[in-house]
């Protein structure tokens, strides 16, 4: 399959990014049997993913803006143009070994996000999507699940931690969420979590409480995979909300029903 030009930065940055994510995950799982355990290392595996994104993007594109999780906002000449990265979505489980975690790249131009790649090195899977391209992993195209029953569908959901997010609220979600669907899951990364309904595994997704660097690149493989995403009140205002909910047309609808009883 040909990739556009900007398709192909974007994937080998994210592959490069990658690679060195995957030695030190290697790592990690060493360190886990140590007493000091691999806590000061993921970090500084998170900083050098970034790094790499940061200087390959900004070799391949100049004066384009930043938004970055570690070094925040980065003002370019350009104007048009921000990359939105999350270098490691998915650090809990890097930090425990567990091979669930991504390097999620988003461009977006004017204000609207129009290409994505989100990453899993341990998996190698490589999920792409350029605004009315469609979506792909490891050039497969994809397209959302096609159950219209609630009742049918598993759904991944993201749950708040020690020190995050409002406890109360995600409860109350969860509850009304398993009373209507088959299953719930939750992976600990946002930009996978969102691939995995681009392709289909996932019927729907919801989470609250994220950051624009957790979603943009995963929006867009819904988006372009055919489903629907919004945040949790029907609006396009994930960024600002930071929450979302997809699936496909039913399920996204019928999702958005649910939350709406916490209202
Ligand atoms: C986190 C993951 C997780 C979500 C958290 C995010 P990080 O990102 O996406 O699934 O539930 O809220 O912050 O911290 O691993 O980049
Ligand atoms: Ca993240
Ligand atoms: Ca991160």
């Amino acid at each position: 399959m040909a990739r556009s030009a900007i398709i192909n930065v974007m994937v080998q940055t994210a592959m490069k990014a990658g690679r060195s994510l995957a030695r030190d995950f290697g790592e990690v799982q060493n360190l886990q049997v140590s007493l000091k355990g691999p806590g000061d290392y993921v970090s500084q595996a998170d900083r050098k993913a970034e790094e790499i994104i940061y200087t390959e993007l900004s070799k391949a594109r100049p004066g384009y803006s930043f938004l970055m999780e570690e070094r925040g906002e980065v003002e370019g000449d350009d104007g048009q143009h921000r990359w939105i990265v999350d270098p490691l979505d998915g650090t809990t489980n890097f930090l425990h070994g567990i091979p669930i975690f991504a390097i999620s790249i988003a461009l977006e131009r004017q204000g609207q996000i129009v290409a994505g790649v989100v990453y899993n090195p341990a998996m190698d899977e490589l999920y792409t999507a350029e605004r009315g391209g469609g979506a792909f992993m490891n050039d497969r195209r994809l397209r959302v699940a096609a159950r219209k029953n609630l009742s049918d569908t598993v759904v991944s959901t993201g749950i708040p931690h020690l020190g995050r997010g409002h406890h109360g609220h995600a409860l109350i979600d969860l509850k009304n969420v398993m009373g209507e669907t088959a299953g719930i899951r939750r992976l600990g990364a946002a930009s996978l979590d969102l691939a995995w309904v681009a392709a289909g595994r996932f019927d729907g997704y919801w989470e609250s409480w994220l950051a624009p660097w957790d979603l943009a690149a995963g929006i867009l493989l819904v988006r372009e995979a055919g489903g629907f995403c919004s945040d949790r009140n029907g609006g396009q205002e994930m960024f600002d909300d930071g929450s979302i909910v997809a699936g496909n047309e039913a399920i996204h609808k019928a999702l958005l029903k649910t939350l709406q009883k916490r209202a």
